[in-house]
């Protein structure tokens, strides 16, 4: 580390962030540009868009497997977001998730190990935990993944914890929940969108006729599934924190939502208000692997990362969102 003060007490660090082309890489790069750190993205562009990394930060167009030969040049942590991450692809072919997700993250570990690289952020999901046996979820609940994608990254969190443990790095594994919003030029666009919000949007923009809401006959108010929605610039500042806060030898884990639930209908009608736009939807079958609820405790990030959500407002979140996609709107 050298000189140079930043946010959290930090000093200026040199950090490696995997996937810092993707949705979430690229606003927590931004973020951490704007902090005062120097930061390099390691992206192959499978998913990402090499236009959506950040000024500032140097890129290099590689796959996470060959992270050995950048971490070789001496760096103070990585923030490893580079994954496939559709639930429904990670049923039809496996093989992308284990040896994309799992294989890759264990030569990253491979290679931190090998340069004496200190510290780690890595970007674990809610996905861990499958159905779960109570709401809010707390980091102790039992964690049976329902799918590939979840187990997965649930590997990836038991090596990091072995890794941990031996070579004495100082880990964190944040579980996102549903994320949402948009900073500024910094936001969603999936080359196969699936998530709710953003194909909502492509409704409002005229790019899609109606949205599919997969069942109406689930054990929830309306009938509709709960997600907590937390947006992408909390979820950033999480990372900053899980950097200050990482202790050498451990490996912290922490759920990051909003601890509020909204279900497809709300979401559907504060999109509708945002942007003025009617939005046809339709109810059709449940979509597999869906659990009904699912809502985060993130209690223990409150209280040992000192993170709060500035912004929990849900018509904030799309609202932001919507500003992105008609910017991007393709
Ligand atoms: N949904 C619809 N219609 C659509 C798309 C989604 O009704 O066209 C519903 C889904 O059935 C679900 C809700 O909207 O009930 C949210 O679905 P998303 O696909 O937006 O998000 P998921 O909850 O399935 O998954 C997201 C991430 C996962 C992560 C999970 C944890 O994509 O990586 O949140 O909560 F694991």
């Amino acid at each position: 580390m050298t000189g140079l003060s930043s946010s959290y007490g930090l000093d200026r660090m040199r950090l490696l962030v995997t996937g810092g082309a993707g949705y979430i890489g690229s606003v927590c790069a931004a973020r951490l540009v704007e902090a005062g750190h120097e930061v390099v993205v390691l992206d192959d562009l499978s998913t990402g868009h090499r236009d959506a990394v950040p000024d500032g930060c140097r890129f290099i167009q590689r796959s996470v497997e060959d992270a050995a030969t950048v971490l070789a040049e001496g760096f103070d942590g990585v923030l490893h977001f580079a994954a496939r991450s559709l639930v429904g692809e990670s049923v039809t072919h496996p093989q992308r998730y284990w040896l994309g997700n799992v294989v890759a993250s264990l030569r990253l570990l491979e290679a931190m190990r090998e340069h004496g690289t200190p510290r780690l952020v890595f970007s674990s999901t809610a996905a861990t935990y499958g159905e779960p046996e109570s709401v809010p979820i707390i980091e102790e609940a039992a964690t049976r993944p329902t799918n590939p994608y979840g187990a997965t990254k649930l590997a990836i969190d038991h090596a990091i914890s072995s890794y941990a443990l031996a070579h004495g790095i100082a880990a964190v594994s944040l579980r996102y929940f549903n994320v949402a919003g948009a900073y500024g030029q910094y936001g969603e666009r999936h080359l196969v969108e699936t998530h709710l919000i953003p194909l909502i949007l492509q409704v409002a923009l005229g790019h899609r006729d109606e949205i599919m809401v997969f069942g109406d006959d689930w054990p929830t108010a309306d009938g509709t599934c709960i997600r907590d929605y937390i947006h992408v610039l909390d979820l950033a500042d999480a990372h900053e924190r899980a950097l200050a806060h990482a202790v050498p030898g451990q490996h912290r884990i922490y759920n990051l939502g909003n601890g509020t639930g909204f279900s497809v209908l709300q979401v559907l009608d504060t999109c509708r208000q945002v942007t003025g736009h009617p939005i046809p939807a339709r109810a059709t079958a449940r979509r597999p692997g869906d659990p009904a609820v699912l809502i985060a405790s993130s209690d223990r990030a409150r209280s040992e990362l000192g993170w709060k959500q500035e912004r929990c407002d849900l018509a904030m979140i799309i609202a932001d969102a919507w500003q992105f996609a008609r910017r991007y709107p393709r």
